[in-house]
Order: C-alpha cells, then structure tokens, then sequence
C-alpha cells in the first residue's frame, strides 16, 4: 500500500513532462574538437575508471547577459577555460551546480535519470544565489547534444556511468558586491565508477561536532560550491581519522543529523520502517533520496522524514532498534554505512540487506534491467 506523501515543489517541477530528446537535439550547436583523446587515450580511461578525474572531448557551454538572457548556446572543445581574474565568481562564490549522469543500456542506447528534477533543482539553487533561472528544455538541450557529441564516452561496465557536472558562475568581471549581469553555464563529463572505491562494502562515517554545513537561512538547500567548501576542514580531519565522511547535526542543538558532506542519509529500523532527516530549509534535497522514498513508500514500506537524534540512534544501533544506516546520492547512489563515531561513541554496523534491495531497485531502473513506472528515465540517444 502506498503512503500518501504530497509533491515537494521540485518534485512537482521535475515531474513536468519534456520534449523528447529527437526534439530538443541541435539546440547547442556542436563544433567538433579537432584533437579529440585518441584510441589509445580513450581506451586507457575506460578501462580503469575512476570519480570525476578524466573528462570527454567536449562540453556544453551557454552564456547570459542581463541585456540578452540565455544565448550563445553551443557544445565546443572541452578546454580550460579564459576567465578574468576579477570575475565575480573567484571572489565571491556567486555559482551553483548540478550532477547527474547518463547510463548505457544493454542495448547501447543511453539514458539519464529525471533530468526535470535537476533543472528544476539548479534553478532552485541559481534563485538563491541571485542568478537567473533558465528553462528546463535548455538545461535537458544541453545534456542532450553534449552526451550525443561525447556518446563514446558513456561506458557500459555494471556500477558505471558519465557522470554529468552541469554549472554555472558569475564570470563578470567587477570587484564590487552585486549580482553578476554576466553568467556562463557549461556542461562537462566523467566516465566514472563508483564514488567510494570500497563501494557496497560500506563507508565509516564521522559525525562531526563544532562545524556545520548551513544553517537556517543560509545555502544548504542549494546546490553551491559554497556548502562543499565548508565540509572540507571536517571532512580533512575526519579522513586523518580514518574515516570516508562526515556527518553534519543541526547548528541550533548539535544533535540531529542532517547530512554527510555531499549525499543524504536513510535508517532502517528493527521493523523495517525507514527514516530520513526532513526536509528542514537546510539540508539538499537529493533526487536520489525523492526517488528512494517513492520506490520505498510504493513497496508498503513506512518513511518517515523526521528529525533523527543522534544519541537515540547511537543507542539504536546499540540495541537492534536500528538495523542499517546508508547514505545516498547521485555520485554515491546507495552506499551502506558499516561505521558511525564520534566524540565519545564508535558503533558498527552490517551491510544490510534493506540496503542492498533499495540500491538494486534504483538501480536496476537507472540500467534499464527493471520497469520504469515512474517516467524516471529519459532516452538520449
Ligand atoms: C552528486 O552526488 O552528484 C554530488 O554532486 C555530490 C558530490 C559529493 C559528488
């Protein structure tokens, strides 16, 4: 029996239907790169993939001027990029970014996973960073043309995928504090495996007390460089630790969790319910956590998005009231936590099966190997 649950607004965004990708095609006009990777080049990165350290032979880019909107809409030579030194965006973090990623199907062709939601997402982000939004057929245009003119690149090994980083800053260049009246946007991508090299063996995860991601009022719903450069310092201590991540509480009483320092975080229960920080005005609301609560609610399981403290779910996993923990994201789609410490606690945890099922779920979704009903998947060619 399905929960009701009412739409948050991007997932009412991001459920709004798109042109198909036969329509939107050319809108981002390619000029071929004239020294793409070479066999050699190519086949080296395929053949060991990593996160997000080698990128294709081109990227998407468009421009926005407050005299001309978006225009200049193009997919060019991946190449560094000419930027003022001045440009807002080096000084004042005035930017915001996407991840998603494209699948190859066992019948060659390539899918993503609702890129409405993204779009919808990044023009969420882009409000509050006083950037203009733009429309959800670009941002789709964009990654349609850019995976087409890269299409070699979408690898085909199970757990991998090109991972898309779609972004966009401030790149007027002026020293003084405003909104920029010059933005760019661009597409780059990486044929990646897994985020965390251990994968499904689970991640140890350190729950950080003193520093925060964000807090009320601030950018925590938005996806910004900002929020990530504010997890580095805990994230550096808790790796000299010898911990994967960090987990963030709340900044009011420092004891309900929040989020790790780039995905969501799920607990499931003794009895099988499932429970998830709400969405409180701070943390990022992952399209990986909307999916899995809908493929969970769907399946009869309970989900409640509530405040989770910390201690109660210390004392859980102590007791067998609390059977998994597991984070999620784009970048880390399902990944069991098999260690949670911190200041006066280090308790374990198994690589659940709940777990593992929800990951096979999603999964087998995004791959193609299961039924979509959802209109999730999104044909690219
Ligand atoms: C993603 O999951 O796509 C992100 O942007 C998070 C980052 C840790 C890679």
């Amino acid at each position: 029996m399905s929960q009701h649950h009412t739409p948050t607004e991007l997932e009412r965004l991001g459920s709004m239907p798109l042109p198909s990708a036969d329509e939107l095609a050319g809108r981002f006009p390619l000029t071929p790169n004239p020294a793409p990777a070479s066999q050699s080049e190519y086949e080296q990165v395929m053949g060991e993939l990593s996160f997000g350290s080698r990128f294709t032979d081109h990227m998407a880019h468009m421009l926005w001027s407050a005299a001309q909107g978006w225009h200049q809409r193009e997919i060019i030579p991946f190449a560094p990029l000419a930027l003022s030194p001045a440009a807002a965006v080096l000084h004042y973090g005035q930017s915001a970014f996407e991840g998603i990623k494209a699948y190859r199907h066992e019948d060659g062709s390539v899918w993503t996973f609702r890129p409405g939601y993204n779009a919808a997402r990044l023009n969420h982000s882009a409000w509050r960073m006083a950037m203009p939004p733009m429309e959800a057929e670009d941002f789709v245009a964009s990654i349609v043309d850019y995976v087409r003119a890269d299409e070699r690149w979408v690898p085909s090994e199970p757990g991998s995928s090109l991972y898309l980083r779609p972004f966009m800053f401030a790149s007027e260049a002026f020293l003084g504090v405003h909104a920029a009246q010059e933005l760019d946007y661009y597409v780059i991508g990486s044929p990646s495996g897994p985020y965390f090299k251990g994968g499904v063996a689970g991640v140890s995860i350190w729950v950080v007390k003193g520093f925060h991601r964000a807090g009320p009022g601030g950018t925590g719903t938005a996806k910004v460089g900002g929020n990530y450069a504010a997890s580095l310092l805990p994230q550096q201590e808790a790796a000299e630790r010898g911990f994967n991540q960090v987990c963030f509480l709340d900044s009011y009483e420092e004891c309900y969790l929040e989020e790790l320092g780039g995905m969501n975080v799920f607990v499931v229960m003794a009895d099988g319910s499932v429970r998830t920080p709400e969405l409180s005005g701070v943390i990022l609301e992952g399209g990986t956590r909307s999916a899995i609560c809908r493929l969970l609610r769907d399946g009869g399981v309970e989900v409640r998005e509530e405040k989770i403290e910390l201690s109660a779910l210390v004392d859980g996993i102590s007791n067998g009231t609390v059977r998994e923990v597991f984070a999620c994201g784009t970048a880390a789609v399902v990944t069991p936590i098999t260690r949670l410490a911190g200041e006066g606690f280090d308790v374990e945890l198994p690589v659940g099966e709940s777990t593992l099922a929800i990951r096979t779920q999603l999964t087998d979704i995004q791959m193609g190997t299961a039924e979509d009903p959802y209109g999730w998947m999104y044909r690219i060619c």
